[in-house]
């Protein structure tokens, strides 16, 4: 995770306005080795100083209700990151009815991926949600997490163990959804500029 913390300038980002990161998990039954992957991301990413953490965790959202409780913090992220298992070679369903719930608190972000399952890591669930999301205007990284069976890296605690090359995906992943996240968030300012 060296890359992601190297850089000088990032301090002066962090205090200035560092990017509003949700980090969606999207599986909601228990239990779940979402936890353990929960776990491990929210340990790499809180050391990370150009970003500001939010956990939006559906299994603990109801989006029957009627008015979305998740609403506000959506519409208030630069940037998602989206931890999704693959249920029968797609996403889980709770996740599209927390998508299609929303509109505009997408539109014009990023949205990277953190997938996982058995043989194809969850890329086929991620490959998916890349069809999806551009209807939002949302875009997706090029880059992302596959974790192959990720439950046979759990220790006798559960805690996720990671090896070199999973550590360096999330750093490229992250490097990237930082850049779209700049960008666009950038791009959204000047149009709140103009429309003010
Ligand atoms: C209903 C169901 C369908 C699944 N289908 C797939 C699948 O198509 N491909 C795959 O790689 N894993 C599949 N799996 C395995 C899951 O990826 C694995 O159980 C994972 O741990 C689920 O994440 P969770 O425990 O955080 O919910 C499936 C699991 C369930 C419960």
């Amino acid at each position: 995770m060296g890359e992601l913390l190297a850089s000088g300038d990032m301090k002066k980002t962090a205090q200035d306005h560092a990017l509003r990161i949700a980090l969606i998990v999207a599986s909601v039954r228990q239990p779940r080795v979402a936890d353990s992957l929960l776990a491990w991301l929210t340990e790499a990413l809180a050391a990370v100083p150009w970003l500001d953490l939010e956990v939006i965790d559906l299994a603990t959202v109801d989006l029957g209700a009627e008015s979305s409780p998740i609403a506000g913090r959506l519409a208030a992220a630069d940037a998602f990151l989206l931890l999704t298992p693959e249920y029968n070679h797609s996403f889980p369903g709770p996740l599209k009815i927390a998508i299609d719930r929303h509109l505009a608190e997408w539109a014009y972000k990023p949205v990277a991926f953190v997938g996982y399952g058995a043989g194809a890591g969850g890329a086929r669930a991620v490959e998916q949600l890349r069809v999806v999301f551009p209807e939002l205007r949302a875009t997706t990284t090029r880059e992302a997490v596959l974790l192959t069976a990720p439950w046979e890296r759990l220790d006798e605690c559960g805690r996720f163990l990671p090896d070199e090359g999973i550590e360096a995906a999330l750093a490229g992943t992250m490097t990237e959804l930082r850049w779209w996240a700049e960008a666009l968030r950038a791009r959204r300012d000047l149009d709140r500029v103009g429309a003010a």
